[in-house]
């Protein structure tokens, strides 16, 4: 029997204790945590996930705010807000939307943010932290993945894991997460030699490819673990890098695409928040 891992299930049981954890920071400190989304420019796709973000942790009790800058806006421009909510008490989590358009980039905003307020833990200091073994905020996605790994009882110590894909929003930190529960990992990307063959090697699959479908059915272990990160707009609607069908028929457990690690992405901007805001008071219940 395959598992499907009900993401969606798993993620409002996340919020729900997010929102428990809000309630009981705002008795004990009097004020609400503090989300500020920012976005350059007016990609629809960015705004829609800055919406869900907002209206994610409006849901849960947080104070939410969305600034939105013309494309076209400067380093300094930015690097001025970025100073301002760094300096504002009531804001505990930061993100800036990506892809941001050019002339800022990415790596500037990434090390301007303060490591506390950086609640995509894209920052310098929190991916360092995390190379580290240090406490630092985990990016979303790969911090989701790892409760639906906890939640769907798969032991990883001493298991082989891989992770399909490098980027520092997912594998890397996924690599290293899955290093700190004990698995032995290897990180394949495209460039790796005969990939179907290394994938069938995995107890635990992590794929964040990028590829509709990318992963067959003959690339799973038999009984293996698929966690498929993937979310791509096809002409079929949303598709994940594996193709659910034929690799649920040798895994042991799947996340389905949508329903899987999607809402625990969603859910963990709202761990990293509350957690924010506890280490900024030195509160850490
Ligand atoms: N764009 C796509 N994914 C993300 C994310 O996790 N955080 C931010 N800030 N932008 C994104």
């Amino acid at each position: 029997m395959t598992t499907i891992i009900d993401g969606k299930a798993i993620a409002e049981a996340v919020r729900s204790e997010v929102a428990d954890g809000v309630a009981a920071f705002a008795e004990a400190h009097g004020r609400t945590p503090g989300l500020v989304g920012i976005q350059v420019g007016d990609d629809p796709a960015s705004e829609i996930y800055q919406r869900m973000k907002q209206e994610d942790a409006e849901a849960c009790g947080m104070v939410a705010r969305r600034i939105q800058l013309p494309a076209g806006t400067s380093q300094a421009e930015l690097d001025q807000l970025l100073d301002e909510l760094d300096a504002d008490a009531g804001v505990d989590g930061i993100l800036v939307q990506l892809p941001v358009p050019e002339p800022l980039e990415e790596p500037q905003i990434a090390a301007k943010i303060a490591a506390v307020k950086d609640v995509d833990g894209f920052s310098p200091g929190n991916v360092g932290r995390l190379l580290r073994g240090e406490p630092a905020h985990v990016p979303c996605t790969p911090a989701g993945v790892m409760r639906l790994l906890s939640e769907a009882d798969v032991a990883l110590e001493g298991t082989r894991a891989v992770v399909i894909g490098r980027s520092v929003i997912v594998g890397k930190p996924m690599a290293l997460l899955l290093i700190a529960a004990n698995a032995t990992v290897t990180v394949a990307h495209s460039r790796t030699k005969d990939l179907p063959a290394l994938a069938a090697e995995a107890d635990v699959l992590v794929v964040a490819a990028g590829r509709a479908e990318m992963v067959r059915g003959d690339w799973v272990k038999e009984g293996a673990t698929v966690i498929d990160v993937g979310t791509n707009r096809t002409d079929d609607g949303l598709k994940g890098d594996v193709a659910f069908d034929e690799a649920s028929e040798r895994a042991g457990a799947i996340t389905p695409v949508p329903g899987g690690v999607g809402p625990m992405t969603r859910a963990y901007l709202l761990v990293n928040t509350l957690a924010a805001a506890r280490r900024r008071v030195g509160d850490d219940s």
